[in-house]
């Protein structure tokens, strides 16, 4: 069967160029970088090397980028090692409620150890309000974190606006893109925040490693790792330098295809989004309409589950998910849908289409004749269907443009 693979939000495929320059990393070149002899300083040279790339590729100085694990341990150390260091200043962070769980489960971690967190709400689209942060914002606000772009629904955060906010009252400000590498400009001046997180697999890199941009003279203290004096003392442990090569390759790549790739992405999203809106009726598109990521289709169809979906097309060769990939395996409906005022029983109907640089049209048009008749099999037999029967007919007029249709086209 061929399989098409449909769920790049949740990692992508390693590029060959970056494995190419990688595996060298695995053989040849493994000495510890810390070694002062020719084995050590080669690995040297290509950290400091990669070091450079990841660094031009969000407008950064090299000696601003510290090689992690992943976005999460990223997000981690931004939030807790900004927390920890302006304790005695102040002990309240704000961050919204569609932040991935590296983010809500570290400042849920930190309300324990003393810390105050709000949560700013987001309006129908996933979208956080500006004056929302300016109303949560007090003399004993150190953090403001909030997501670029969100994994499970696509919105773009108006990050330029809420940094600059943040900044003209001295407050530090954190950004987790690791969604938005490689689809959208992120440049850490233009956006004009203090620390930010991406990640290795997202951008046809391996998994396993990622970075945390600190600006230059931003409070933060190295409070999560205790060990040696690796990444100047502010990340413990021999370095993963296979990864951190791939990571500077993937940098190097998504930026320099940042001019063509996205708008490609957008192309055939826009197609699906189009073609699924048109052929299947009681289906909404989930987030903004214009501020989202250019390879991102959510979606939520009325009276099944998206679980079933997601093995019905699995079936038939192709990869979705539902929600978050962290979170997918858990009953609960996601709690990104839930926040932007989603119904459990939609959210529950939720699917996300993540588009990548090998998808075709024909992927597209391929799955077009597999999801109708998958949507009508699964409703046939979906008991709120049946209570719904009456509903349908007479609120939505099969989706003829009715004032109580909602569906977000
Ligand atoms: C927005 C966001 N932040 C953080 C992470 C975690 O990144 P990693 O898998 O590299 O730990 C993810 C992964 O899904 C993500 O989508």
């Amino acid at each position: 069967m061929q399989r098409v693979y449909f769920d790049h939000s949740a990692t992508t495929p390693v590029r060959p160029e970056v494995f190419e320059e990688m595996q060298k990393y695995l053989t040849d070149y493994f000495g510890n970088p810390t070694s002062l002899h020719y084995f050590g300083r080669v690995v040297r040279k290509a950290i400091e090397e990669a070091r450079e790339k990841v660094a031009r590729a969000i407008g950064a100085q090299p000696n601003e980028i510290v090689f992690t694990s992943g976005g999460t341990e990223s997000d981690n150390m931004a939030i807790h090692g900004v927390a920890m260091i302006n304790k005695n200043r102040g002990n309240h962070i704000i961050t919204s409620a569609v932040e991935h769980h590296a983010v809500l489960n570290t400042v849920k971690s930190l309300s324990k150890q003393g810390f105050t967190i709000t949560i700013l709400p987001v309006d129908k689209h996933g979208m956080v309000d500006v004056d929302d942060l300016a109303n949560a914002i007090t003399d004993k606000t150190i953090l403001v974190t909030i997501m670029h772009a969100n994994n499970e629904m696509g919105t773009i955060q108006p990050i330029k606006e809420l940094a600059a906010l943040a900044k003209s009252k001295g407050i530090t400000f954190h950004t987790d893109a690791v969604q938005t590498l490689g689809k959208i400009p992120v440049d850490v001046n233009e956006l004009g925040v203090d620390l930010l997180t991406i990640s290795g697999h997202k951008i046809y890199g391996p998994k396993g490693i990622g970075a945390l941009y600190i600006r230059k003279g931003t409070r933060w203290r190295q409070s999560l790792f205790h060990g040696g004096a690796q990444e100047k003392l502010r990340r413990s442990g021999t370095e993963n330098v296979p990864g951190i090569v791939a990571m500077g390759k993937a940098c190097e790549l998504a930026v320099q295809e940042l001019d063509q790739e996205p708008a490609y992405l957008k192309g055939l999203r826009d197609k699906l989004i189009k073609e699924v809106m048109d052929r299947i009726p009681h289906t909404r598109v989930t987030g903004h309409p214009t501020m989202r990521l250019p390879n991102h289709a959510s979606f939520t169809f009325e009276f099944i589950e998206g679980e079933s979906m997601l093995l019905s097309l699995d079936m038939k060769g192709f990869a979705a998910s539902s929600g978050s990939a962290c979170t997918s395996g858990s009953l609960e409906p996601s709690h990104v849908l839930l926040s932007m005022g989603i119904p459990h029983e939609l959210a529950h109907g939720s699917i996300r289409i993540t588009l990548g640089r090998d998808n075709k049209p024909e992927d597209i048009d391929s799955f077009m004749e597999v999801m109708p008749p998958i949507v009508e099999r699964l409703r046939a037999m979906s008991p709120l269907d049946q209570e719904n029967e009456f509903a349908i007919e007479s609120d939505c007029v099969s989706c003829k443009a009715s004032d109580t249709c909602q569906r977000q086209v």
